[in-house]
């Protein structure tokens, strides 16, 4: 959480900073802040509220510094407010940090330096590193170049925790040092100028050249030139890597919001997924991998670990993967998979899921499993994501940036990249070959089917408006549809704060049927044709009971049962997420609009979860 830009060139860098960190507010929005180096030292400009307010902040204007660094929080330590607001300074005011993630043993550093003499204004852990960076800088005594990097240097071995830290100095006017540990950060290369960013698309409209640090490197930047050093600030040599995506596929284009935005760009997220690696006629290929048929004979089990909507494209990914390959296949939360000692050993793939690829839990349930012996493949959106850096294999989405706190378009594309998954893995183990076939046929025709399940925005639009102000909203399916439902009161809940839960449609009975009462909506998705007659039957009871239904299927079903009847495109019933989502997202957004919220910024929720 927390989103951090930086820029150092010879333009004024509050514009850039602020420009940057609006791009970011969907990391965190309850404050933010910059510094930046003036004339006659450092000048540090933050208040709690949303990004847009430093522009209201006196004497804003007439920042005239070159060198900068930006922040927009996620309360982790301390309420919001403008002195737990980042950037923070040093008691002497000579160091300004930012800083996204958690120190862990804060609290120990704290009472060292309080020992020592220091001082703290905020209930932040990040209070401490300018003010440890402060003590180390004082006790050297080489008074060289390499000073400041070292008093950082020796910070940094001191914390435990994660973090991406940005450091300016009224030291050192010309440079800026930033390393980071579990937490995401990148380096755009301009010409004369040089950016930092939390994610690529804040500063996709400067640069397209990017560097990425591994954990505990750190890079020493200038206007025209980057210094690389490893944990013990020998130099090293990094590469600049090209982005492919373009700045407007990270702005709104025409759309109110980007969620509706992203909503509506699954057929192209879905036609790049699929991109040269499936073709009816040819086995489809993952160069990136290079599993042998031996090799997926002898597993013992997948795992599949991921958080969220993520977790729930796993879910999907489960029946196929079992259904396909006949490989035995768990999905586990991975803030639950990490401490719950699961069996992994060296007869175990670990799959991990995730859009942004910095999920703390997701890389710390991934840097388990290659402990264990595990052969560990990361899926995420983002190329260099701190997740495929530490898997020993990584497959992308190529989904674009998604902007949008709630999820969509990663999903769908999480859900197809893992039915090819299953398929590769099929064609490998030369197992379903029939069942495979049917399956390559319908997933190149998922873009123009989405396209046509688009169109159903209208009815979806007025059946919201008829529920916008419930109080409870129950989802139920059965197999695959089981899983729509789980992310669909997933995304009702988080974005029109609606409650909103979900049940495999058998267990009614069970229990969750004494919640049913006289007007209560009930959405259920029917789209495989074995299991359809059972669910009709489990929803003609709530109705019974007095339910408003709607129905989400590509089966014929006697539409005068139901309140309202969406009908998608037929398609397997592997892939039928893809399409049976979609109309549920819509419902999601169109209520959240309704009721006047903030749909690409749910209240207490981060786009990117890096912290535990
Ligand atoms: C819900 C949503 C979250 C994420 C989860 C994992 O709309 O976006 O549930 O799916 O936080 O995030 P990633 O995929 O980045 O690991």
């Amino acid at each position: 959480m927390c989103g951090i830009v930086g820029y150092i060139g010879t333009k004024k860098a509050s514009p850039i900073l602020i420009n940057g960190l609006l791009r970011l507010e969907y990391r965190g929005y309850d404050s933010a802040g910059i510094a930046t180096i003036e004339k006659d030292g450092l000048s540090i400009m933050k208040d709690k509220g949303r990004v847009k307010n430093l522009y209201n902040l006196p004497g804003i204007d007439d920042l005239e510094g070159t060198i900068g660094i930006a922040h927009t929080r996620w309360a982790t330590h301390g309420k919001p407010s403008k002195e737990n607001s980042h950037p923070h300074v040093d008691n002497s005011e000579s160091f300004s940090v930012v800083h996204n993630g958690i120190i862990e043993n804060y609290n120990e550093l704290r009472k060292f330096l309080t020992d020592n003499g220091y001082t703290f204004y905020s209930q932040t852990d990040t209070e401490i590193v300018p003010n440890l960076i402060h003590y180390y800088y004082n006790k050297d005594e080489n008074d060289d170049e390499q000073k400041i990097l070292r008093a950082v240097k020796n910070t940094c071995k001191d914390l435990k925790g994660s973090f991406a830290l940005e450091i300016i100095s009224k030291y050192d006017k010309d440079h800026m040092i930033v390393v980071r540990k579990d937490s995401p950060l990148v380096i755009g290369k301009g010409d004369g100028e040089n950016y930092i960013s939390s994610d690529i698309p804040a500063i996709l409209s400067f640069t397209r050249e990017f560097y990425l640090l591994n954990d505990l490197e750190f890079a020493l930047l200038s206007r025209d030139d980057i210094k690389f050093y490893d944990t013990d600030l020998n130099p090293i040599d990094k590469k600049v890597q090209t982005i492919e995506w373009n700045a407007a596929s990270a702005e709104k284009e025409g759309y109110e919001d980007y969620m509706l935005k992203e909503i509506h760009e699954q057929p192209t997220a879905i036609r790049e997924t699929i991109g040269a690696k499936l073709d009816e006629g040819t086995k489809c290929t993952f160069d990136e991998l290079d599993f042998t048929k031996d090799y997926l004979k002898g597993l013992h089990k997948i795992y599949l670990v991921a958080c969220g909507t993520a977790m729930h494209a796993g879910l999907a990914g489960k029946c196929m993967m079992e259904r396909l390959c006949r490989i035995p296949t768990e999905v586990d939360i991975a803030s639950e998979f990490r401490y719950r000692d699961p069996i992994i050993d060296d007869k175990t793939l670990c799959i991990f899921i995730s859009q942004s690829g910095e999920t703390a839990d997701t890389i710390a349930a991934l840097k388990l499993s290659k402990q264990k012996g595990a052969k560990t493949l990361a899926i995420s959106n983002v190329i260099g994501s701190s997740i495929t850096r530490e898997a020993d294999y990584s497959i992308y989405t190529h989904a674009g940036p998604e902007i949008a706190v709630a999820s969509t378009k990663a999903y769908t594309s999480q859900v197809v990249l893992l039915a090819m998954l299953a398929i590769y893995f099929a064609e490998t183990l030369e197992e379903s070959e029939v069942e495979v076939l049917n399956l390559k046929k319908e997933i190149l025709e998922l873009p123009k089917k989405l396209e046509e399940t688009l169109k159903c925005e209208e009815r979806i639009k007025a059946f919201g408006h008829r529920i916008y102000q419930e109080k409870d909203v129950f989802f139920l399916g059965r197999g695959i549809d089981e899983t729509v439902a789980r992310e669909s009161a997933l995304k009702l809940k988080e974005i029109s704060y609606i409650h909103a839960d979900s049940y495999p449609a058998g267990e009614l009975k069970h229990g969750p049927i004494a919640l049913i009462e006289n007007g209560i909506t009930v959405i259920s998705i029917m789209t495989d044709p074995k299991l359809v007659e059972k669910t009709v039957s489990n929803i003609q009871e709530v109705i019974t009971r007095g339910a408003k239904t709607l129905v989400i299927t590509n089966q014929d079903v006697d539409a005068k049962l139901f309140d309202t009847v969406i009908r998608i495109p037929e398609t397997d019933s592997f892939v039928s997420p893809i399409l049976s989502v979609v109309p549920l997202q819509l419902l999601s957004y169109y209520i959240s609009k309704e009721k006047g919220l903030d749909v690409d910024k749910p209240r207490n929720l981060a786009k990117s979860v890096t912290v535990e």
